[in-house]
């Protein structure tokens, strides 16, 4: 059977900081038809932000190059892509590493790749040196019940 998809978008844009916050919003804007919970908006947010920072920060450092952004919408999951053509990683599981920073002087915490690990349901890196980097994630968004069912259980571990 074919791989159905519901709803498809491709954004490209320079290397700009502003530019964060306008992939901030659109993705925003885009996941938004799957109805999720603000929290789980936020999520989305925050690791799109952490990707298309270390675009803008390490891909191209201080030259301005382009950022591709796209997602998809299957069922209740939203698969967002965002690459680059910057210098590419050297050493993924490292770069993966909580703390790991090769700008630590630049107020950088080494902290982005855990945030969208960790906010996202999976996160993929796919990088060549010279050619550039690809930061595949997905997050499923619950549907309404499934949210009750939660609180459920909730009521039920904390109940004495
Ligand atoms: N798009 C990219 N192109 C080239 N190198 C990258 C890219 N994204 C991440 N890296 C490398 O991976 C390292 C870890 O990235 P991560 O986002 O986890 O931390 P950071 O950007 O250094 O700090 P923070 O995200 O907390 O500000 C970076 O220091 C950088 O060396
Ligand atoms: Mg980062």
């Amino acid at each position: 059977m074919k791989d159905h998809i519901d709803n498809e978008m491709n954004l490209e844009f320079i290397s700009k900081s502003s530019n964060e916050s306008f992939a901030r919003i659109t993705i925003a804007a885009f996941a938004a038809q799957l109805d999720p919970t603000i929290e789980e908006l936020a999520d989305i947010k925050t690791a799109v932000s952490e990707a298309v920072t270390n675009c803008i920060i390490h891909a191209y450092e201080n030259r301005i190059g382009i950022v591709k952004m796209s997602a998809k919408l299957k069922d209740n999951e939203v698969i967002i892509e965002i690459s680059d053509h910057g210098k590419g990683i050297e050493n993924i599981e490292m770069a993966k590493e909580p703390l790991y920073t090769t700008k630590p002087n630049l107020e950088r915490s080494g902290m982005g790749f855990t945030i969208m690990e960790s906010f996202m349901d999976s996160m993929e890196i796919e990088s060549v040196v010279g050619l550039g980097t690809k930061v595949t994630m997905s997050k499923k968004i619950k549907k309404e019940d499934e949210i009750e069912n939660d609180v459920e259980e909730m009521d039920f571990i904390t109940k004495d």
